[in-house]
């Protein structure tokens, strides 16, 4: 099941997505419809201390939407999925709490995040950490694998999120944790902002309404044990900024378990 409108162009929005995110990863002191960098995951509630950790590059680069991390609870030794990884602000900070006992992958879709990831991985000396190219609706990881799948900023990207949570609930053992940060509206979004690949490519167009949210990952066998709102995050341009009063688009971090 696609949950996206039938006007919008996939294949367009794929080209987009990927231009928008390959600027962030290459240029991130860009200004763009939505804040990036140490200062915005600060302000989302990212402890100094943790990015200290991991290599300033992949913060520079960070496009986020909320904290989820605390959710996640990782542990040392164990494995980790991080769809969507971007440069690798949070596979770094998970690569941290599993220590080289554990595992990290990151799994993206755009070459220049994912090599901008892997260099900094190789010079920061992580070798618990890989990066794969491939989609979050169908990522090229084994089934069962791992104890926690993360997500940030990502999910509203993808015009079949069905697909994604059914994705991260087979790459989950029973009882795996699924936990993000991802954007969703209070009423549905009209046509005329979901067939916008620009406000897509922001994180705004694909954002789906949360109750609608909260059924799909139900249905992919997921229980939501925690939802909050993250009233830190804002969108910078104007036009994103009119959407996101009009429709009640907000950023939330979740904790589901998969049974
Ligand atoms: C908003 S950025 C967030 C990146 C990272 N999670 C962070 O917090 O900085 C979205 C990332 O998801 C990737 N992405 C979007 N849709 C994707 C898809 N369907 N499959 C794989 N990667 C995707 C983009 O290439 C981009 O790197």
């Amino acid at each position: 099941m696609s949950t996206v409108a039938r006007q919008l162009d996939t294949s367009e929005l794929e080209q987009r997505v990927k231009r928008m995110y390959e600027e962030v990863a290459l240029e991130p002191e860009r200004e763009f419809h939505f804040e990036t960098g140490r200062p915005l995951a600060e302000r989302l509630g990212y402890p100094p201390a943790d990015l200290d950790r991991i290599p300033a590059a992949a913060i520079d680069s960070f496009a986020g939407v909320g904290y989820f991390l605390d959710l996640a609870a990782i542990t040392p030794g164990e494995t980790v999925l991080d769809l969507g990884s971007g440069s690798g602000t949070d596979s770094f900070l998970a690569a941290v709490a599993t220590t080289e006992a554990g595992r990290v992958v990151g799994i993206d879709m755009t070459h220049q995040q994912l090599a901008k990831a892997r260099r900094l991985t190789a010079e920061a000396g992580f070798t618990q950490i890989s990066f794969r190219n491939g989609y979050i609706e169908r990522p090229p990881v084994d089934e069962a694998a791992f104890d926690c799948v993360i997500s940030n900023g990502v999910v509203n990207l993808s015009p079949d999120k069905p697909a994604v949570f059914a994705a991260a609930a087979r790459a989950l053992r029973p009882g795996g944790r699924l936990a993000l940060a991802d954007i969703v509206t209070a009423a549905q979004l009209p046509e005329g902002v979901t067939c916008d690949a620009s406000l897509w490519a922001a994180c705004i167009g694909g954002a789906m309404q949360r109750d609608g949210y909260r059924a799909a990952i139900e249905a992919a066998g997921f229980q939501i044990e925690t939802w909050r709102q993250n009233t830190e995050y804002r969108f910078v341009s104007e036009r994103a900024d009119n959407a996101t009063q009009k429709y009640g688009v907000t950023s939330i971090s979740l904790l589901a378990r998969r049974s």
